[in-house]
């Protein structure tokens, strides 16, 4: 049974599922360019369909993860808040619900949108309730047989967080909050407060909170976000007003509790880091809250996480610490992205189709180059490349990272979420103390304050770090040994703790040959691992590679086995 799961909203994405095996899934914005675009996936599901090679009209069912009729609740929320406050909603909320409307549209008229655009095929679109697909998304590819799940994200069609158990096929839901109290948009609300894009840029919020106090956290639980004994949590919603029109600013009421908002660009302040902080030790025990009821109502041992809120890593890792969770398991794509994938599962399942449930391990599920498409787009750009084996390669790339240099690193295929893991990365050696100026002046990507990551080899990670199980996909940090402080000082944040990608023994083997032959060199098995992009999303194919290494002072550009090195030199026979 061949199921197309697709999501238009922000974060659209597409994944082809047969049987329950996970063909090929991947994020519309790396096709299209834009950073967490709200599209139909059209260039997703075509490369979808390509992977496995099929047409539309060979798949047995499209899946999407959203009741678009009931998201008219949303509009009915947008169109009180007009009434309410006119002068408002002039500013933002029209553009808001001109978006909503026209995501609606979308949704509704899906079917000929997809012939049109696609092809021809034999089935309209079913479309599912959105937690229930976050749902599916972690527990139908976890290792878990039996499982509590936790899904918290800004909101469903209705709600913003679900509590539900897993066990086999099926997935029985315990609890749901409902709107307008939620996790997702009051982190999202902080952003916008702290100046940064709401939806976007909350794990900038989460690298700032460790420079700061969270001196305003009583204040915050007293008068924002208050958790009830019933397990549940309360929003003032008199301080924000995105449940009403989805436009998450901030009301001056907020203001009057922790002082002016910052505009985006301005200066960062004291206070504002102290804010990052509040707000982000809110949201863990708000976290941590649900968790907790959650694993009182099961009693299960091992917990599944999704839904936006669980790319915070920092909280996740509370969790791991605090609760009497044995073992979590958090799917890559955390996020709406990932909610394609479960209800390609989740239809798959319902049809009664899952045959096997197969779990997820690694995250490379996107498009694929091969060494003559790597040849070609190097020949048009007019570079040289010196094609090595793969053991010479990673022994010479060890050679440059040892020596200081920075490598723009693209194999295989494309990761599936939003980390880098070894196929679409820069790399560099963590053990310098300037290697964080040095990317900053080389690439010039980001706020000085955040953090780089970790990639090591798995089996050598306790020597380094206090990392109680594995993390293949930088969804948790870890305490730094203090021993290792010094060792490795360009991956350790302010508050001492690193979020570390375990590499194990079959999700990647070449970039395990890689960290092998770096800790043969200079005996640490671990490289700064970050994204390979600059202002724009993870680049996809060997040209989008090929002009952010041109874009940039980055010393060395490998694609497959063919090493680039800067000063560029003219290929004569090109
Ligand atoms: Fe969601």
């Amino acid at each position: 049974m061949l199921i197309l799961g697709l999501s238009n909203m922000s974060d659209a994405a597409a994944a082809l599922v047969q049987d329950g095996h996970l063909l090929a899934a991947a994020e519309e914005e790396r096709f299209v360019r834009i950073n967490h675009v709200t599209a139909l996936p059209v260039h997703a599901i075509r490369y979808c369909l390509r992977e496995a090679g099929v047409s539309l009209a060979d798949v047995d069912g499209i899946a999407v993860p959203w009741k678009y009729w009931v998201l008219g609740r949303r509009g009915a929320l947008a169109l009180s808040a007009m009434l309410r406050s006119p002068t408002l909603f002039r500013v933002k909320g029209r553009r808001s619900v001109e978006r909503l409307s026209q995501e609606y549209a979308e949704l509704a008229f899906l079917a000929s949108q997809l012939r049109e655009r696609v092809g021809p095929g034999r089935h309209r679109p079913v479309y599912l309730d959105h937690h229930l697909c976050h749902a599916a998304s972690s527990f139908l590819v976890s290792p878990f047989e039996r499982a509590a799940i936790l899904v918290v994200d800004g909101a469903s069609e209705a709600h913003t967080a679900m509590l539900a158990v897993g066990e086999g096929r099926k997935i029985t839901v315990l609890k749901r909050i409902a709107l307008p109290h939620s996790l997702g948009q009051f982190y999202a609300s902080m952003t916008a407060f702290l100046g940064f894009r709401p939806d976007q840029d909350e794990y900038i919020v989460m690298g700032l909170s460790a420079y700061g106090e969270p001196r305003f956290a009583s204040l915050l639980r007293e008068q924002v976000l208050r958790l009830l004994p019933d397990g549940s949590f309360h929003l003032n919603t008199k301080l924000f007003d995105f449940h009403l029109a989805r436009v998450r600013i901030f009301l001056p009421e907020l203001e009057r509790l922790l002082g002016r908002h910052r505009l985006p660009g301005e200066e960062l302040t004291q206070r504002h880091r102290d804010v990052a902080a509040s707000a982000q030790v809110v949201l863990e025990d708000a976290v941590l809250h649900l968790a907790r009821h959650l694993h009182r109502l099961t009693r299960v041992e091992n917990l599944c996480l999704a839904g936006g809120v669980a790319y915070n890593c920092v909280a996740n890792s509370r969790i791991r610490r605090e609760l009497d969770y044995r073992e979590i398991y958090v799917q890559p794509a955390a996020g709406d992205a990932g909610s394609a994938l479960g209800a390609a599962l989740w239809f798959t399942n319902r049809r009664g189709g899952l045959s096997r449930r197969e779990v997820m391990r690694d995250v490379y599920l996107g498009p694929e180059f091969s060494e003559e498409d790597c040849r070609k787009a190097l020949s048009r750009a007019r570079l040289a490349w010196d094609a090595l084996s793969e053991d010479v390669l990673c022994d010479r790339v060890a050679t440059e990272l040892e020596r200081g240099r920075l490598v723009f690193w693209f194999q295989g295929r494309m990761e599936w979420g939003p980390r880098a893991l070894g196929n679409r990365s820069l790399l560099a050696d963590p053990r310098r103390e300037d290697m964080r100026e040095l990317i900053n002046a080389k690439v010039k990507l980001r706020e000085s304050f955040r953090p780089f990551a970790p990639s090591v080899l798995e089996e050598r990670a306790a020597e380094y770090f206090d990392c109680p199980s594995p993390s293949p996909f930088m969804l948790f940090t870890a305490p730094v040994l203090p021993s290792a402080k010094g060792i490795i000082p360009a991956v350790v944040h302010v508050d001492g703790t690193s979020r570390i990608q375990t590499v194990g023994g079959d999700e990647n083997p070449k970039f395990r040959k890689l960290l092998e032959a770096f800790a043969r060199k200079t005996g640490v098995p671990i490289l700064l691992n970050t994204s390979f992009n600059v202002n724009e999303p993870i680049v996809c194919s060997p040209e989008e590679a090929i002009q952010c290494f041109l874009r940039t002072d980055v010393d060395c550009l490998v694609l497959g086995n063919l090493l680039v090195r800067r000063p560029v030199s003219v290929n004569r026979e090109a």
